[in-house]
């Protein structure tokens, strides 16, 4: 079986099929979803947050978004991988945005990197494109900038809804495969979704993306705390794991493990 890439996602809107997208961090996780099917990997700098304990994706090195890249690709056969551009391996200009996509693809193997940014990134995703390079794109709440925008729901408002949609067309024209919607009105999505003909990646987005996005320790109730309201919890990780562990704690306390079956003479 080959590899899903950025033409079969292209043919997928076309026949009007949604589909999922999970992040993932390590080789083990993504083999998981591999085998369950899901198309298209993130590996997302929201490791930041949800794998390497950082508050925010903003500390996040490009050494790391690589080594999990490429833990990600190793573990899968099938998905396509999109590994994220970390805060400060883009900013400075396409060429910075080049040399570091380069080494997603050439060092973790992965088939399509992701950055933040409509207008204001349209130049790297046109040099990264040009360059042989897809991009999916990330528009709406934008985690990098956290420190200027908070983590609000975006695009609500006149001005702010024409801005989205400027950030949309920007990073269609730029080549961007695919644009995350991230926290925005679930109308002015549909909106968005309907006027591209790139698909639309939704995440707090509502309904009528093209596809929808989850971080995966939310969506397996991994995360300690809250989780945002647009999360669907499909399980519930975190007991499952802390009552095993639990489990064999009480069992070496109470010398109920490792029984004879376990021994080896
Ligand atoms: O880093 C990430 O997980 C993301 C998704 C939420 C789109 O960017
Ligand atoms: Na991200």
């Amino acid at each position: 079986t080959r590899r899903i890439t950025v033409r079969d996602i292209a043919a997928a809107k076309e026949r009007g099929e949604k589909w999922p997208m999970l992040t993932a961090y390590d080789a083990m996780t993504a083999s998981v979803f591999d085998e369950a099917g899901i198309p298209v990997m993130l590996v997302g700098d929201s490791a930041g947050n949800c794998h390497l304990g950082y508050d925010t994706t903003v500390p996040v090195t490009l050494d790391e978004m690589t080594m999990l890249s490429a833990a990600v690709v190793r573990g899968t056969s099938r998905a396509l991988i999109v590994g994220d551009l970390p805060f400060g391996s883009y900013q400075e200009g396409p060429v910075q945005a080049l040399r570091s996509a380069t080494r997603l693809v050439k060092e973790a193997g992965v088939g399509a990197v992701k950055l933040e940014g409509g207008e204001r990134s349209h130049r790297q995703i046109e040099l990264l494109v040009e360059s042989g390079i897809p991009v999916m794109a990330h528009i709406g709440l934008t985690p990098q900038s956290v420190n200027a925008m908070g983590y609000r729901v975006q695009g609500r408002g006149e001005e702010a809804a024409a801005q989205l949609m400027r950030d949309a067309k920007a990073v269609q024209d730029a080549g961007a495969f695919a644009v995350v919607l991230e926290l925005v009105p679930a109308e002015l999505a549909a909106e968005v979704t309907r006027m591209l003909h790139i698909p639309t990646v939704g995440i707090g987005a509502g309904a009528q993306t093209d596809a929808q996005v989850l971080v995966w320790t939310d969506m397996l109730g991994l995360t300690a705390g809250r989780v945002p309201k647009f999360v669907k919890q499909y399980a519930d990780l975190r007991a499952v794991m802390g009552d095993a562990a639990k489990a064999f704690a009480e069992d070496v306390v109470g010398g109920t493990f490792p029984r004879e079956e376990h021994s080896v003479h």
